[in-house]
């Protein structure tokens, strides 16, 4: 905002003046000829005042406006000026105009960025947050690469320009340009925020969009800038949380409830065999048969309850020693007779020196290897091959178990879920197995990664080496 100023002082007043003054002076005719430059001008540009004076203000100073001269005000311009060689530092210039005798001239007094605010420029330039300065018009002064990036927009193509006008022309998606323009219709006073949620190449953006107002007292400048933020990963850490926290909950209340089940299912087993014995006797066969099937489902509960329990209450882990090739071997015929069922080979590779040696929980590390073992026959359904192999980790303290299938592999949607308590698409899953693995993976002090395609799926269990 040009403030009137008439600045009528006799020349040789005005060089006593700008000889004791600390900023950095340039006097100039209304041709833009030098007349006069104060020390502090020479120290700046690194040159003599003879080498300086009688040239025109051009061949020092850039200015990105045609400088408009013989306007008795005072106006604050950008620009760059030489120091020395070809190096240009950014200024601000205030430029004043006077009389001497009828003769006009100007003022340039020359405030150079700090290095100060040259970091503080860089700083911006690198930031994640997102920055768009605005003057009172919502013309956008400055916006940085981070904002570019999220509102899909070039630097020239908005630049002094309404940010609204921009929005409008680029077509910004629905609720992103929406939420924009009802913050930049907001009373200029007070900050605003307002979240959104878009998609971006298939994923979900969560952006948090906040206005703030800013005066600067020193030039008269107001306006406001906006900060943009992508909060895609903490909304999605705070979903965690509150799921973990429910899930939780859940698990207290189903590790009270097994127990409530397990106990009467004890005693009914009991009696049923009893009855079941009763009716042989009789010669009741077919009743007896009954009963046959109703043992094997109060099996399959009480089998359920039991992961249920693992899952809600993990017994006491006992780490120790343990081989796992030796592991591996005492389940083996479990595996192979899960595998002959379906039709399915079951092959060991074995690429290492040496038998691994690993800390954990031998009867829970079982567990592990059955669960994941039972989950890749089941995935090939019949036929096909299960491959345990055994590799070295990176770093080397560590030993890679791949449980190999040539399933039909985990579509990206069910993957999110599957080491999910409670999470199955089998019609008699419980979904129960991968979490109770990766829960016992987690005492042992190891984890389990899945890469998964349509050649099948492979489960690796990472394990420290003892
Ligand atoms: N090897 C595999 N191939 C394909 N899908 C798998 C595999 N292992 C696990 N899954 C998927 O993960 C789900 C959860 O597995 P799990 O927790 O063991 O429970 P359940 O086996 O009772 O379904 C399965 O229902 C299945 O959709
Ligand atoms: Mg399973």
């Amino acid at each position: 905002m040009p403030i009137a100023f008439h600045l009528d002082m006799n020349f040789n007043q005005l060089k006593y003046w700008m000889e004791r003054f600390s900023r950095a002076v340039m006097i100039v005719d209304d041709r833009g000829i030098i007349l006069d430059v104060n020390r502090p001008f020479q120290r700046l540009v690194q040159l003599k005042n003879h080498e300086i004076k009688g040239k025109s203000c051009t061949q020092f100073l850039t200015v990105p406006a045609q400088l408009e001269w013989g306007r008795n005000q005072m106006q604050w311009l950008k620009g760059k000026l030489r120091c020395g060689g070809a190096n240009m530092i950014k200024t601000d210039i205030q430029m004043l105009t006077g009389n001497d005798d009828h003769r006009s001239y100007h003022v340039l007094t020359f405030y150079p960025a700090t290095p100060f605010e040259n970091i503080a420029a860089q700083l911006i330039s690198h930031l994640h947050l997102g920055i768009v300065l605005l003057d009172e018009r919502n013309c956008v002064l400055e916006i940085n690469p981070a904002a570019r990036k999220y509102l899909g927009m070039e630097r020239k193509e908005v630049l002094h320009q309404p940010l609204e006008e921009s929005i409008a022309r680029l077509q910004l998606p629905e609720p992103f340009s929406e939420r924009l323009i009802a913050l930049l219709s907001s009373p200029a006073e007070g900050c605003r925020r307002t979240e959104v949620e878009q998609k971006v190449k298939n994923a979900a953006q969560c952006l948090s969009i906040t206005i703030h107002p800013v005066h600067d007292r020193f030039s008269g400048f107001t306006g406001r800038y906006l900060i943009i933020e992508n909060v895609t990963e903490i909304r999605s850490l705070e979903k965690q949380i509150r799921r973990n926290n429910r899930l939780a909950t859940l698990g207290q209340i189903a590790a009270g409830t097994a127990h409530e089940i397990r106990n009467p299912l004890t005693s009914i087993k009991g009696f049923l065999q009893v009855i079941g014995h009763r009716l042989k006797e009789n010669g009741q066969y077919k009743e007896q048969g009954y009963i046959e099937i109703m043992l094997k489902e109060i099996s399959r509960i009480s089998n359920l309850v039991g992961e249920f329990l693992l899952l809600s209450k993990p017994r006491d882990v006992r780490l120790q020693t343990v081989s796992v090739f030796k592991v591996l071997k005492e389940i083996l015929p479990i595996i192979k007779n899960e595998a002959m069922l379906h039709n399915v080979q079951v092959n060991i590779e074995k690429n290492l020196s040496s038998l691994p040696v690993v800390v954990a929980d031998g009867e829970l590390l079982k567990q592990v290897f059955l669960n994941l073992c039972k989950n890749a026959i089941e995935a090939m359904g019949d036929g096909g091959e299960l491959t345990i192999r055994l590799t070295a980790g990176e770093p080397e303290s560590k030993v890679i178990v791949d449980i190999v299938d040539m399933g039909p592999g985990i579509p990206v949607h069910v993957m999110e879920k599957i080491f999910e308590p409670f999470f199955t698409t089998k019609e008699n899953g419980t979904g129960l197995g991968l979490s109770i693995c990766q829960q016992i993976m987690k005492e042992i002090g190891g984890f389990i990664r899945v890469s998964s395609g349509e050649m099948g799926t492979t489960f690796s269990v990472h394990l420290p080496l003892a």
